[in-house]
């Protein structure tokens, strides 16, 4: 597989062009940014250990039938993916209130939520990433109808198959977001799944394993993902 034009550069990866026109390398970097892009880091070791993990849920997410866009790990830090037109929205999914939610909603900090909530919101850093609705999808031709109603359903299935793989390994879910794009007018689960993009607590302390790390200026973010991948059985190494 030959790495062609850089096609765009997030915050966190960069996205190459390739041989093939439906196929794109995604570089998962070191850098590691919060607050839309406020509070920036380089750490050691985070893009290797993020493509290793989202490889490890993607490929888990397939046996259970969702359609993703991951192909194949091409390097420690580099995966093949399908090429998408991505949706720009992302769709949350929280089974514990923390976060903005709490500064939003006046809520308790760790309260269950049953059922889980589900929230879109639009991907835009200068706006910091407003929350909008299905209507706003809808209106603004971001997604079609039935794109909303499989984005809803198949965020709701990736949280109970992650979930409980997430308990079984004694670690709780608190939220995630994900993004969808399409191919070929068929919707596929896009971006990432790492610890960069969810939130993830030891079952018995609750203590946090996930960027909030980061966020808080907890120390330990690298080491901590490495001990969700290694509790999950994702190979590093
Ligand atoms: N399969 C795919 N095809 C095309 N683009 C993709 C695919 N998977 C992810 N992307 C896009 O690649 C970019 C990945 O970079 P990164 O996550 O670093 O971006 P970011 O800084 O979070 O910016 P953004 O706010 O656009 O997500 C994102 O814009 C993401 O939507
Ligand atoms: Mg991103």
């Amino acid at each position: 597989m030959q790495r062609s034009d850089q096609l765009y550069a997030g915050k966190a990866k960069s996205v190459y062009l390739t041989d093939s026109p439906e196929l794109l390398i995604l570089h998962f970097r070191n850098d590691t940014s919060a607050f839309d892009g406020q509070k920036v880091a380089q750490l050691d070791r985070k893009g290797m250990v993020n493509n290793k993990f989202n490889a490890f849920v993607m490929r888990e997410l397939e046996k259970h039938g969702i359609a993703t866009h991951f192909e194949r790990l091409l390097s420690d830090d580099e995966s093949v993916v399908k090429r998408l037109e991505m949706i720009p929205v992302e769709c949350v999914v929280r089974n514990i209130a923390t976060g903005s939610i709490c500064k939003r909603l006046g809520v308790e900090d760790g309260i269950d939520l049953d059922p889980p909530t589900f929230e879109f919101f639009l991907k835009n850093d200068p706006l910091h990433d407003p929350m909008i609705n299905e209507y706003h999808i809808r209106s603004f031709g971001w997604a079609t109808e039935d794109e909303v109603k499989t984005m809803i359903e198949r965020t709701f299935q990736v949280n109970d198959i992650l979930k409980s793989m997430f308990l079984k390994s004694d670690m709780l879910l608190v939220d995630f977001k994900l993004e969808f794009g399409r191919q070929d007018g068929k919707l596929f689960l896009g971006d990432e799944f790492t610890p960069d993009g969810c939130r993830i607590w030891d079952v018995n302390t609750r203590e946090k394993l996930d960027k909030d790390r980061f966020r808080r200026n907890l120390g330990g973010v690298v080491e901590a993902y490495e001990e969700v991948a290694q509790r999950l059985g994702v190979p590093l190494d």
